[in-house]
């Protein structure tokens, strides 16, 4: 059985990842150690809530664990309304507020290196939101990143194209050092699923989204559909597709030998400074045959059908 930490910062698209996390869960096939809560599409209060939301769906409980409230350096920035809605789950309405009692006091950074060196190469660690708390783990314990099995990353972008700013992608825009840290000091490279990734190749149409996962009725999906209505006027007015994020890197970490088709090492970076491409990642080109100068993995190709079928069977 895999052993997973989701850090995340849910967000309508890091909630149907961490179904899909407990679908296997449900299924025996992995166990979820924590999913550690950090800031991002909303603010950190919300996302705690939305994640004991989620895990209600499923009528499974995990250990949660509270992170960073702020990012590193620069200012918080979220990925605003349109998509995620103010309180990160697209602003519908519930009946019940989900019991914060449950929430252990130890923080999410140091509960990242202690449950990977009590599992020593085990742990897949899977982060879909900014990477505060990865980053604040690292510096505070960097050789736990030795004892991963595997890290997977969803954020970055590889030519320059994003979708928070026109040159960044919202995970890594919103703390760029973060990101930094991350991909440079990680001593397994992390399995980048990139912005570029997500729109080429985990885009469904619409009708997919409403026929295929609209129409399911289990209590999941129906938690599903009902947070992705903001989501789905956003799509439907900006994009005209249905994107797939969280779910790639979940799909991918749950099921690397079907999901994951092609990838390829390389040399990334971060950048800090740019007026226009702050948290733009970085790809040094020039070093791409040095293998010793690699740090990250890019994932390049993925099987869409295997993911579509990993989403589906989640939802029954
Ligand atoms: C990322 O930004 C967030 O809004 C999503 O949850 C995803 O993690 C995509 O850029
Ligand atoms: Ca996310």
């Amino acid at each position: 059985v895999m052993k997973l930490i989701i850090d995340c910062d849910a967000g309508v698209d890091d909630a149907m990842a961490l179904i899909m996390a407990l679908d296997y869960v449900r299924k025996g096939k992995a166990q979820v150690l924590a999913v550690t809560c950090v800031q991002g599409n909303t603010g950190l209060d919300n996302v705690v809530v939305n994640v004991l939301r989620t895990m209600n769906a499923m009528d499974i409980q995990v250990p949660v664990y509270r992170g960073a409230k702020d990012p590193l350096i620069g200012p918080y920035i979220r990925h605003g309304p349109p998509f995620h809605g103010e309180d990160g789950l697209g602003d519908a309405h519930f009946d019940t507020t989900p019991d914060l009692s449950v929430v252990s006091s130890e923080h999410a950074s140091l509960a990242i290196a202690r449950l990977v060196r009590d599992n020593p190469d085990e742990v897949t660690l899977i982060a879909t939101g900014p990477l505060t708390n990865v980053a604040l783990a690292i510096k505070m314990d960097p050789d736990f990143t030795k004892l991963l099995h595997s890290f997977y990353i969803m954020g970055g972008n590889l030519n320059g194209r994003g979708n928070i700013t026109t040159c960044a992608e919202f995970n890594f825009h919103n703390d760029p050092e973060a990101a930094l840290v991350t991909l440079t000091e990680s001593l397994t490279p992390p399995r980048m699923i990139t912005f570029d990734l997500c729109i080429s190749q985990a885009l469904f149409s619409l009708d997919w989204r409403k026929n295929k996962l609209g129409q399911k009725a289990t209590r999941q999906a129906r938690f599903q559909n009902k947070i992705e209505d903001t989501l789905l006027k956003a799509f439907e007015k900006y994009y005209g597709d249905y994107s797939m994020w969280d779910q790639v890197a979940v799909a991918a970490a749950l099921n690397p030998g079907q999901v994951v088709t092609e990838a390829s090492s390389a040399c990334a970076s971060v950048e800090l400074a740019g007026q226009h491409t702050r948290g733009q990642m970085i790809i040094e080109s020039r070093l791409r045959q040095d293998d010793r100068k690699n740090n990250v993995v890019i994932v390049d190709k993925i099987d869409k059908t295997a993911l579509e079928n990993m989403v589906l069977d989640a939802f029954d």
